[in-house]
Protein backbone atom coordinates (compact mmCIF):
# COMPACT_ATOMS: atom_id res chain seq x y z
CA UNK A 1 0.00 0.00 0.00
CA UNK A 2 1.30 3.66 -0.73
CA UNK A 3 1.57 5.83 1.74
CA UNK A 4 -1.06 8.31 1.34
CA UNK A 5 -3.37 5.50 1.11
CA UNK A 6 -2.90 4.54 4.86
CA UNK A 7 -5.05 6.52 7.60
CA UNK A 8 -2.84 8.33 9.43
CA UNK A 9 -3.45 10.07 12.66
CA UNK A 10 -1.64 12.32 15.24
CA UNK A 11 -3.03 11.98 18.82
CA UNK A 12 -2.02 13.93 22.29
CA UNK A 13 -2.70 11.43 24.82
CA UNK A 14 -2.46 11.03 28.73
CA UNK A 15 -2.70 8.86 32.02
CA UNK A 16 -5.13 10.52 34.22
CA UNK A 17 -3.40 10.26 37.13
CA UNK A 18 -0.20 12.14 35.34
CA UNK A 19 -1.01 15.87 34.86
CA UNK A 20 2.23 17.07 33.89
CA UNK A 21 3.00 15.26 30.60
CA UNK A 22 1.50 13.69 27.58
CA UNK A 23 2.23 11.70 24.65
CA UNK A 24 1.84 12.88 21.24
CA UNK A 25 2.22 10.17 19.16
CA UNK A 26 1.11 9.04 15.51
CA UNK A 27 -0.63 5.69 14.63
CA UNK A 28 -2.78 4.22 12.03
CA UNK A 29 -5.63 3.38 13.86
CA UNK A 30 -6.54 5.38 17.30
CA UNK A 31 -8.71 2.57 18.58
CA UNK A 32 -5.63 -0.14 18.65
CA UNK A 33 -3.35 2.02 20.32
CA UNK A 34 -5.53 3.21 22.94
CA UNK A 35 -6.52 -0.16 23.41
CA UNK A 36 -2.80 -1.19 23.53
CA UNK A 37 -1.93 1.71 26.08
CA UNK A 38 -4.95 0.31 28.42
CA UNK A 39 -4.49 -3.42 27.26
CA UNK A 40 -2.39 -4.10 30.94
CA UNK A 41 -4.44 -5.86 33.17
CA UNK A 42 -4.89 -5.18 36.81
CA UNK A 43 -4.59 -1.25 35.56
CA UNK A 44 -6.34 1.11 38.32
CA UNK A 45 -8.50 3.64 36.94
CA UNK A 46 -6.35 6.47 37.68
CA UNK A 47 -3.82 4.63 35.43
CA UNK A 48 -5.74 4.56 32.14
CA UNK A 49 -4.91 6.59 29.30
CA UNK A 50 -7.10 8.83 27.22
CA UNK A 51 -7.09 10.89 23.94
CA UNK A 52 -7.19 14.39 24.70
CA UNK A 53 -6.78 15.21 21.44
CA UNK A 54 -6.55 13.32 17.67
CA UNK A 55 -7.11 14.14 14.13
CA UNK A 56 -5.95 13.35 10.74
CA UNK A 57 -3.26 14.09 8.85
CA UNK A 58 -1.34 13.30 5.58
CA UNK A 59 2.02 12.80 6.56
CA UNK A 60 2.63 11.61 10.35
CA UNK A 61 5.76 11.43 10.27
CA UNK A 62 6.51 14.53 9.18
CA UNK A 63 4.57 16.59 11.35
CA UNK A 64 5.80 14.00 14.52
CA UNK A 65 9.10 15.11 13.50
CA UNK A 66 8.31 18.86 13.24
CA UNK A 67 6.53 18.44 16.39
CA UNK A 68 9.81 17.07 17.56
CA UNK A 69 11.86 19.80 16.73
CA UNK A 70 9.40 22.90 17.75
CA UNK A 71 8.93 21.28 21.65
CA UNK A 72 12.32 19.58 21.57
CA UNK A 73 12.61 21.79 25.04
CA UNK A 74 9.47 20.51 26.41
CA UNK A 75 10.40 16.89 25.90
CA UNK A 76 10.82 14.88 28.99
CA UNK A 77 13.18 12.28 27.45
CA UNK A 78 15.08 12.78 23.75
CA UNK A 79 14.17 8.88 23.31
CA UNK A 80 10.17 9.05 24.07
CA UNK A 81 7.42 11.44 22.81
CA UNK A 82 6.72 12.23 25.76
CA UNK A 83 5.99 16.28 26.91
CA UNK A 84 5.46 18.16 28.87
CA UNK A 85 2.07 19.33 30.00
CA UNK A 86 0.14 21.92 31.38
CA UNK A 87 -3.17 24.08 29.60
CA UNK A 88 -1.19 26.13 27.71
CA UNK A 89 1.15 24.28 26.10
CA UNK A 90 -1.74 21.40 25.30
CA UNK A 91 -3.07 24.81 23.46
CA UNK A 92 0.20 25.12 22.15
CA UNK A 93 0.87 21.93 20.77
CA UNK A 94 -2.75 21.67 19.31
CA UNK A 95 -2.29 24.99 17.74
CA UNK A 96 0.84 23.57 16.09
CA UNK A 97 -0.57 20.49 14.80
CA UNK A 98 -3.24 22.60 13.61
CA UNK A 99 -1.75 25.00 11.58
CA UNK A 100 1.01 22.65 10.02
CA UNK A 101 0.41 21.89 6.33
CA UNK A 102 -0.25 17.98 6.53
CA UNK A 103 -2.92 18.65 9.28
CA UNK A 104 -6.18 17.35 7.65
CA UNK A 105 -9.00 17.33 10.78
CA UNK A 106 -9.79 16.88 14.05
CA UNK A 107 -11.53 13.72 14.83
CA UNK A 108 -13.62 12.42 17.73
CA UNK A 109 -12.74 8.83 19.49
CA UNK A 110 -15.13 6.60 21.56
CA UNK A 111 -12.79 4.97 23.91
CA UNK A 112 -13.12 1.01 24.71
CA UNK A 113 -12.44 1.97 28.29
CA UNK A 114 -14.38 4.99 29.50
CA UNK A 115 -17.19 4.04 27.16
CA UNK A 116 -17.78 7.47 26.42
CA UNK A 117 -16.76 10.02 23.92
CA UNK A 118 -13.57 11.92 24.44
CA UNK A 119 -14.01 15.20 24.86
CA UNK A 120 -11.79 17.07 22.17
CA UNK A 121 -10.42 19.53 24.81
CA UNK A 122 -9.72 22.24 21.66
CA UNK A 123 -12.10 20.68 19.68
CA UNK A 124 -14.09 23.99 18.46
CA UNK A 125 -10.67 26.30 19.28
CA UNK A 126 -10.34 27.92 15.75
CA UNK A 127 -6.64 27.11 13.78
CA UNK A 128 -4.15 29.58 14.23
CA UNK A 129 -4.89 31.23 10.96
CA UNK A 130 -8.42 31.35 11.93
CA UNK A 131 -7.53 33.35 15.16
CA UNK A 132 -5.15 35.27 13.22
CA UNK A 133 -2.06 34.26 14.77
CA UNK A 134 1.25 33.93 13.95
CA UNK A 135 3.26 31.31 14.72
CA UNK A 136 5.26 33.71 17.20
CA UNK A 137 2.36 35.30 18.75
CA UNK A 138 1.91 31.59 19.92
CA UNK A 139 5.53 31.45 21.02
CA UNK A 140 5.19 34.45 22.93
CA UNK A 141 2.11 32.96 24.80
CA UNK A 142 4.15 30.25 25.69
CA UNK A 143 6.47 32.67 27.18
CA UNK A 144 3.36 33.48 29.59
CA UNK A 145 2.83 29.67 30.86
CA UNK A 146 1.98 30.24 34.00
CA UNK A 147 3.98 27.53 36.29
CA UNK A 148 4.90 29.72 38.98
CA UNK A 149 4.78 27.21 41.82
CA UNK A 150 8.35 25.25 41.37
CA UNK A 151 10.84 25.95 44.45
CA UNK A 152 14.32 25.52 43.37
CA UNK A 153 16.54 23.07 45.05
CA UNK A 154 19.10 23.78 47.52
CA UNK A 155 21.56 21.82 45.76
CA UNK A 156 21.13 24.14 42.52
CA UNK A 157 21.05 27.05 44.58
CA UNK A 158 24.95 25.82 46.44
CA UNK A 159 26.03 24.77 43.12
CA UNK A 160 26.02 27.97 41.23
CA UNK A 161 26.79 30.90 44.25
CA UNK A 162 30.13 28.34 44.77
CA UNK A 163 31.03 29.02 41.15
CA UNK A 164 31.70 32.83 41.93
CA UNK A 165 34.61 34.67 43.33
CA UNK A 166 33.99 34.62 47.00
CA UNK A 167 34.55 38.47 47.20
CA UNK A 168 31.57 39.29 45.55
CA UNK A 169 29.33 38.83 48.13
CA UNK A 170 31.75 40.19 50.73
CA UNK A 171 29.75 42.92 52.86
CA UNK A 172 26.94 42.81 50.49
CA UNK A 173 23.08 43.05 50.91
CA UNK A 174 21.32 40.26 49.48
CA UNK A 175 17.93 40.74 48.35
CA UNK A 176 15.79 37.70 47.67
CA UNK A 177 12.38 39.09 46.26
CA UNK A 178 10.07 36.84 44.69
CA UNK A 179 8.64 34.76 47.21
CA UNK A 180 12.03 33.62 49.63
CA UNK A 181 10.07 33.19 52.56
CA UNK A 182 11.67 31.80 55.95
CA UNK A 183 9.30 29.70 57.49
CA UNK A 184 10.07 28.39 61.49
CA UNK A 185 13.53 29.77 62.42
CA UNK A 186 14.36 27.39 65.15
CA UNK A 187 13.93 25.16 62.31
CA UNK A 188 15.59 26.01 59.38
CA UNK A 189 16.05 22.84 57.29
CA UNK A 190 11.89 22.46 56.73
CA UNK A 191 9.83 23.11 53.88
CA UNK A 192 8.87 26.12 54.62
CA UNK A 193 12.25 27.75 53.80
CA UNK A 194 13.15 29.28 50.34
CA UNK A 195 16.24 27.06 49.49
CA UNK A 196 17.76 30.80 48.50
CA UNK A 197 17.31 32.34 51.39
CA UNK A 198 17.97 28.98 53.49
CA UNK A 199 21.36 28.78 51.40
CA UNK A 200 22.53 32.49 52.51
CA UNK A 201 21.53 32.30 56.40
CA UNK A 202 23.55 29.48 56.51
CA UNK A 203 26.44 30.45 54.67
CA UNK A 204 26.25 34.17 55.78
CA UNK A 205 29.30 34.18 57.93
CA UNK A 206 31.25 32.26 55.33
CA UNK A 207 30.48 34.95 52.77
CA UNK A 208 30.75 37.63 54.50
CA UNK A 209 27.46 38.53 54.16
CA UNK A 210 26.58 42.30 55.55
CA UNK A 211 22.68 41.68 55.07
CA UNK A 212 19.80 39.46 53.70
CA UNK A 213 16.56 40.80 53.02
CA UNK A 214 13.31 38.15 52.01
CA UNK A 215 10.21 38.84 50.91
CA UNK A 216 7.01 36.51 51.09
CA UNK A 217 4.87 37.14 48.78
CA UNK A 218 0.95 36.98 49.68
CA UNK A 219 -0.80 36.37 46.47
CA UNK A 220 -1.39 33.41 44.37
CA UNK A 221 -0.66 29.94 45.75
CA UNK A 222 1.11 30.41 49.11
CA UNK A 223 3.88 27.15 48.62
CA UNK A 224 5.70 28.52 51.81
CA UNK A 225 2.54 27.47 53.69
CA UNK A 226 3.29 31.47 55.19
CA UNK A 227 0.25 32.81 55.33
CA UNK A 228 -2.08 35.65 53.62
CA UNK A 229 0.01 38.50 54.64
CA UNK A 230 3.38 39.76 52.82
CA UNK A 231 5.99 40.19 55.02
CA UNK A 232 9.99 41.64 55.02
CA UNK A 233 12.27 39.30 56.86
CA UNK A 234 15.74 40.59 57.18
CA UNK A 235 18.77 38.58 58.86
CA UNK A 236 22.42 39.90 59.71
CA UNK A 237 24.76 37.46 61.63
CA UNK A 238 27.80 39.15 62.25
CA UNK A 239 30.46 39.11 65.21
CA UNK A 240 29.07 42.42 66.03
CA UNK A 241 25.06 42.34 65.15
CA UNK A 242 22.85 39.54 65.64
CA UNK A 243 19.59 39.98 64.22
CA UNK A 244 16.74 38.18 63.10
CA UNK A 245 13.42 40.46 62.21
CA UNK A 246 9.87 39.75 60.27
CA UNK A 247 8.16 43.07 59.49
CA UNK A 248 4.43 42.99 58.23
CA UNK A 249 4.11 46.67 56.49
CA UNK A 250 0.44 47.38 56.22
CA UNK A 251 -1.15 46.73 52.51
CA UNK A 252 2.49 45.31 51.57
CA UNK A 253 1.72 41.78 49.66
CA UNK A 254 5.78 41.04 48.96
CA UNK A 255 5.44 41.17 44.90
CA UNK A 256 8.98 42.52 43.76
CA UNK A 257 7.30 45.40 42.13
CA UNK A 258 5.10 46.53 44.92
CA UNK A 259 6.79 50.43 45.97
CA UNK A 260 8.25 48.42 49.40
CA UNK A 261 10.12 46.15 47.47
CA UNK A 262 11.65 48.32 45.15
CA UNK A 263 12.69 50.91 47.48
CA UNK A 264 14.72 47.94 49.01
CA UNK A 265 15.72 46.83 45.81
CA UNK A 266 16.92 50.39 44.71
CA UNK A 267 18.11 51.72 48.02
CA UNK A 268 19.29 48.81 50.31
CA UNK A 269 20.52 45.94 48.30
CA UNK A 270 23.64 45.28 46.08
CA UNK A 271 23.00 41.57 44.75
CA UNK A 272 19.32 40.51 43.96
CA UNK A 273 19.27 36.46 43.78
CA UNK A 274 16.03 34.16 42.80
CA UNK A 275 13.98 32.36 41.21
CA UNK A 276 11.41 34.51 39.55
CA UNK A 277 7.48 33.79 38.86
CA UNK A 278 7.64 32.52 34.92
CA UNK A 279 4.40 34.38 34.30
CA UNK A 280 5.84 37.80 35.40
CA UNK A 281 9.61 36.99 34.47
CA UNK A 282 9.57 39.91 31.19
CA UNK A 283 8.46 42.55 34.15
CA UNK A 284 11.39 41.22 36.70
CA UNK A 285 13.66 41.07 34.42
CA UNK A 286 12.82 44.79 33.31
CA UNK A 287 12.92 45.66 36.90
CA UNK A 288 16.16 44.59 38.01
CA UNK A 289 17.93 45.26 35.10
CA UNK A 290 17.22 48.57 35.00
CA UNK A 291 18.05 49.15 38.75
CA UNK A 292 21.90 48.65 37.59
CA UNK A 293 22.21 46.07 40.78
CA UNK A 294 24.28 42.88 40.50
CA UNK A 295 22.01 39.95 39.88
CA UNK A 296 22.05 36.00 40.09
CA UNK A 297 18.70 34.79 38.97
CA UNK A 298 16.86 32.07 37.67
CA UNK A 299 15.16 31.62 34.42
CA UNK A 300 13.61 29.81 31.05
CA UNK A 301 16.52 28.13 29.55
CA UNK A 302 14.82 30.26 26.22
CA UNK A 303 15.03 33.23 27.15
CA UNK A 304 18.54 33.78 24.65
CA UNK A 305 16.25 33.42 22.02
CA UNK A 306 13.04 35.14 23.01
CA UNK A 307 11.71 39.01 22.98
CA UNK A 308 11.76 40.92 25.31
CA UNK A 309 15.37 38.95 26.75
CA UNK A 310 17.23 38.74 23.58
CA UNK A 311 18.03 42.92 23.91
CA UNK A 312 19.40 42.60 26.78
CA UNK A 313 21.80 40.01 25.63
CA UNK A 314 22.64 42.21 22.65
CA UNK A 315 23.22 44.73 24.81
CA UNK A 316 25.54 42.81 27.38
CA UNK A 317 23.50 43.98 30.38
CA UNK A 318 22.89 39.96 30.96
CA UNK A 319 24.56 36.77 30.10
CA UNK A 320 24.60 33.24 31.04
CA UNK A 321 25.65 31.89 34.75
CA UNK A 322 27.63 28.64 35.30
CA UNK A 323 24.82 25.97 35.52
CA UNK A 324 21.45 25.03 34.00
CA UNK A 325 18.52 24.00 36.68
CA UNK A 326 16.11 21.18 35.18
CA UNK A 327 14.74 19.69 38.09
CA UNK A 328 12.16 21.58 40.88
CA UNK A 329 10.66 20.54 43.58
CA UNK A 330 6.19 20.56 42.98
CA UNK A 331 3.94 22.09 45.43
CA UNK A 332 3.52 18.05 46.69
CA UNK A 333 7.07 18.00 47.03
CA UNK A 334 8.15 15.86 43.95
CA UNK A 335 10.69 16.60 41.19
CA UNK A 336 9.22 18.04 38.17
CA UNK A 337 11.71 19.09 35.06
CA UNK A 338 11.57 22.37 33.61
CA UNK A 339 14.14 23.75 31.43
CA UNK A 340 16.15 26.45 33.68
CA UNK A 341 18.87 28.32 33.47
CA UNK A 342 21.05 31.01 35.90
CA UNK A 343 21.70 34.34 34.22
CA UNK A 344 23.78 37.14 35.35
CA UNK A 345 25.52 39.96 35.43
CA UNK A 346 28.56 39.27 37.30
CA UNK A 347 31.76 38.13 35.64
CA UNK A 348 31.95 34.74 34.44
CA UNK A 349 35.36 33.57 34.82
CA UNK A 350 36.99 30.55 32.36
CA UNK A 351 33.27 28.88 31.99
CA UNK A 352 33.62 25.39 31.26
CA UNK A 353 31.14 25.41 28.72
CA UNK A 354 33.36 26.98 26.53
CA UNK A 355 35.11 23.28 25.70
CA UNK A 356 31.06 22.79 24.37
CA UNK A 357 31.73 24.79 21.31
CA UNK A 358 33.97 23.58 18.47
CA UNK A 359 34.69 27.29 16.70
CA UNK A 360 36.72 26.29 13.22
CA UNK A 361 36.58 27.50 9.75
CA UNK A 362 33.23 26.83 8.01
CA UNK A 363 35.30 24.47 5.78
CA UNK A 364 36.38 21.98 8.45
CA UNK A 365 32.98 21.70 9.81
CA UNK A 366 31.41 18.59 9.01
CA UNK A 367 29.04 18.93 6.32
CA UNK A 368 25.92 17.46 8.37
CA UNK A 369 25.84 20.38 10.69
CA UNK A 370 26.08 23.03 8.45
CA UNK A 371 23.43 23.77 6.03
CA UNK A 372 22.04 27.27 4.22
CA UNK A 373 18.46 27.60 4.44
CA UNK A 374 15.46 28.65 1.92
CA UNK A 375 17.07 32.44 2.51
CA UNK A 376 20.54 31.33 1.90
CA UNK A 377 21.53 31.77 6.03
CA UNK A 378 23.91 29.89 6.87
CA UNK A 379 22.44 27.79 9.62
CA UNK A 380 24.92 25.37 12.30
CA UNK A 381 24.56 22.85 14.88
CA UNK A 382 25.90 21.04 17.22
CA UNK A 383 27.73 24.03 18.80
CA UNK A 384 29.54 24.25 15.58
CA UNK A 385 30.87 28.03 15.16
CA UNK A 386 32.49 29.22 11.43
CA UNK A 387 35.18 31.32 12.71
CA UNK A 388 35.91 33.18 9.19
CA UNK A 389 32.37 33.49 8.32
CA UNK A 390 31.85 37.04 7.88
CA UNK A 391 27.83 37.09 7.18
CA UNK A 392 25.09 36.83 9.75
CA UNK A 393 24.35 32.75 10.58
CA UNK A 394 21.83 31.15 13.12
CA UNK A 395 22.14 28.93 16.17
CA UNK A 396 20.08 27.52 18.52
CA UNK A 397 20.29 28.41 22.71
CA UNK A 398 23.56 26.18 23.08
CA UNK A 399 26.25 28.59 22.21
CA UNK A 400 24.51 31.63 23.59
CA UNK A 401 24.63 29.42 27.46
CA UNK A 402 28.12 28.42 26.53
CA UNK A 403 29.48 31.76 26.27
CA UNK A 404 29.83 32.24 22.27
CA UNK A 405 29.26 35.96 23.11
CA UNK A 406 32.47 35.88 25.30
CA UNK A 407 34.35 34.97 22.32
CA UNK A 408 34.09 37.65 19.48
CA UNK A 409 30.61 37.39 18.38
CA UNK A 410 27.19 39.34 18.30
CA UNK A 411 24.05 38.98 18.28
CA UNK A 412 22.30 40.41 14.70
CA UNK A 413 19.00 41.19 15.69
CA UNK A 414 16.53 41.36 18.58
CA UNK A 415 14.37 38.78 17.76
CA UNK A 416 14.04 34.63 17.10
CA UNK A 417 15.31 33.64 13.67
CA UNK A 418 13.24 30.57 12.52
CA UNK A 419 14.63 28.92 9.59
CA UNK A 420 13.04 27.18 6.66
CA UNK A 421 14.37 24.82 4.90
CA UNK A 422 12.43 23.28 1.50
CA UNK A 423 9.88 25.12 3.07
CA UNK A 424 9.81 22.82 6.46
CA UNK A 425 9.93 25.15 9.91
CA UNK A 426 13.00 24.53 11.56
CA UNK A 427 13.48 25.25 15.35
CA UNK A 428 13.69 28.95 16.38
CA UNK A 429 17.27 30.12 16.69
CA UNK A 430 19.20 33.38 16.82
CA UNK A 431 21.56 35.00 14.63
CA UNK A 432 25.31 35.36 15.31
CA UNK A 433 28.31 37.39 13.32
CA UNK A 434 31.43 37.32 13.59
CA UNK A 435 32.67 40.82 15.61
C1 LIG B 1 9.34 29.65 40.68
S1 LIG B 1 8.66 30.04 42.24
C2 LIG B 1 10.12 30.18 43.19
C3 LIG B 1 9.89 30.33 44.63
C4 LIG B 1 11.20 30.55 45.39
N1 LIG B 1 11.79 31.82 45.02
C5 LIG B 1 12.16 29.42 45.07
O1 LIG B 1 13.09 29.67 44.32
O2 LIG B 1 11.93 28.30 45.55
C6 LIG B 1 8.17 31.72 41.99
C7 LIG B 1 7.47 32.29 43.20
O3 LIG B 1 7.19 33.66 42.95
C8 LIG B 1 5.93 33.93 43.49
N2 LIG B 1 5.38 35.13 42.86
C9 LIG B 1 4.39 35.22 41.93
N3 LIG B 1 4.19 36.50 41.62
C10 LIG B 1 5.06 37.24 42.37
C11 LIG B 1 5.30 38.62 42.51
N4 LIG B 1 4.60 39.51 41.80
N5 LIG B 1 6.26 39.02 43.35
C12 LIG B 1 6.98 38.12 44.06
N6 LIG B 1 6.78 36.79 43.99
C13 LIG B 1 5.82 36.36 43.16
C14 LIG B 1 5.12 32.66 43.21
O4 LIG B 1 3.97 32.59 44.04
C15 LIG B 1 6.16 31.60 43.53
O5 LIG B 1 6.15 31.33 44.90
Amino acid sequence: MTKDKIKQYVYIGQVKSETTRCKIGITDDLQRRLKEYNSITGKSKDDTYKYLFTCKVEDAKLLENDIKAEFRLMREKRSREIYFYNDDLFEKYVDFIKSHKAFVEEIFIKTDVQKEIVKIVKRTNPTLKERELSPKDIMQKAQKVKNDEFYTQYEDVEKEVEMYDAEIWKDKVVFCNCDDAVGDTEDKNNNNTSAFALYFIKNFEKLGLKKLICTHFSGGIDLFSQGPKGYVYTYIFTKTKNEETREFPKGYNGSFDDPLSLKILNEEADIVCTNPPFSRARDYWNIVINSGKKFLIISNFTNVKNQPYIQYFRENKVWAGYNRVDYYLTPKKQVTQAAGHWYTNFEIKDRPKYENMKIMPLGKIPEKYKEFDDKKTLVVNNNYIPSDYKKPFAVSVYPILSGVLEKGYKLVEDKEYVPYINGERQFGRVLLQKI
